[in-house]
């Protein structure tokens, strides 16, 4: 049987990939801030430190994979530290802290949760990007606050910094050298609470539909959709999977993007 802690496991994606792998057969530990077998806040050292801890004793010190779905969106008068704190300290610190246990699973597997605003939201604060990578929490949170801008354009900056991350940790020495797996998905637009909040918001509502239009297949996505995703690179068929930005978002970059990946490589 496989081992997972999945950070976000009460609602969306996050939900959907826990009902998912304890389905299949797997070991699920939750984390979230409630409704999960281990609450904590991600949104703070402490909180992820906490985690670690009941994470690694829940799963006696050797987990197979860890899926980190644990996210904020942007919405009016929400700081955009707060984003910046959940969406890529909690994601980046908590993949640090069990690093260990993951060492010591059966072909181990890391899965973060980027987005697909990292290639159609515009203009978002390239030093943000920057601070969050830096790794200084504390100035990193002021950069949020004081530098960037709004937490509805941001948060695809902490998307960004997330997927960063993960490329430059996958092919290095702690990570693919050391045989665990990490990668990530973006997902396009998926019909879970966090949009739900955004409609219900009159300045978020209309960006919320204008997006939706750009989804060639017509519709949102579904959590089980991303479920299946992450149940497939969390497990033992994509072993040759390393530092891979898996989009997912029914044709909204290949839409704003069509040519800029694949892209030539100049020299
Ligand atoms: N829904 C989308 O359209 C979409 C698109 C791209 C990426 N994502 C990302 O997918 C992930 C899951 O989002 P979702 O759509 O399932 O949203 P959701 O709101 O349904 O679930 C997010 C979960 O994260 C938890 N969480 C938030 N702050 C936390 C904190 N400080 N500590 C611990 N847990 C915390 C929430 O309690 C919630 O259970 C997020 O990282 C989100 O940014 C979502």
């Amino acid at each position: 049987m496989r081992t997972v802690a999945i950070t976000g496991a009460g609602s969306g994606i996050g939900a959907a990939t826990a009902a998912r792998l304890t389905s299949d057969g797997w070991k699920v530990i939750g984390v979230d801030l409630r409704g999960a077998e281990i609450e904590a806040d991600l949104g703070n050292p402490e909180g992820r430190q906490a985690a670690v801890a009941a994470v690694t004793d829940a799963c006696g010190g050797t987990l197979d994979a860890l899926i980190t779905c644990a996210g904020i969106a942007g919405l009016p008068g929400r700081p955009t530290s707060l984003l910046a704190a959940v969406n890529y300290f909690g994601t980046t610190e908590v993949m640090e802290g069990l690093r260990p246990a993951l060492a010591k699973g059966d072909r181990p597997s890391a899965v973060a949760i980027s987005s697909n605003s990292t290639t159609t939201a515009p203009n978002y604060s390239v030093e943000l990007v920057e601070a969050l990578l830096a790794g200084d929490e504390v100035e990193a949170l002021r950069v949020a606050d004081e530098v960037a801008g709004e937490s509805m354009l941001e948060y695809a900056a902490t998307k960004a910094a997330v997927a960063y991350w993960v490329r430059q940790n996958a092919v290095g020495e702690q990570w693919g050298r050391a045989g665990i797996r990490l990668n990530a998905i973006a997902p396009g637009m998926i019909a879970t609470a966090m949009i739900e909040e955004g409609r219900g918001d009159a300045t978020v509502a209309p960006a919320l539909d204008q997006f939706e239009q750009t989804i060639a297949l017509g519709r949102p996505g579904r959590p089980e959709e991303m479920a299946a995703l992450l149940a497939f690179l969390a497990g033992t068929e994509s072993t040759f999977f390393c530092g891979s930005i898996v989009f997912s978002d029914g044709g909204t970059d290949a839409l704003f993007r069509t040519r800029d990946f694949p892209q030539r490589w100049v020299v």
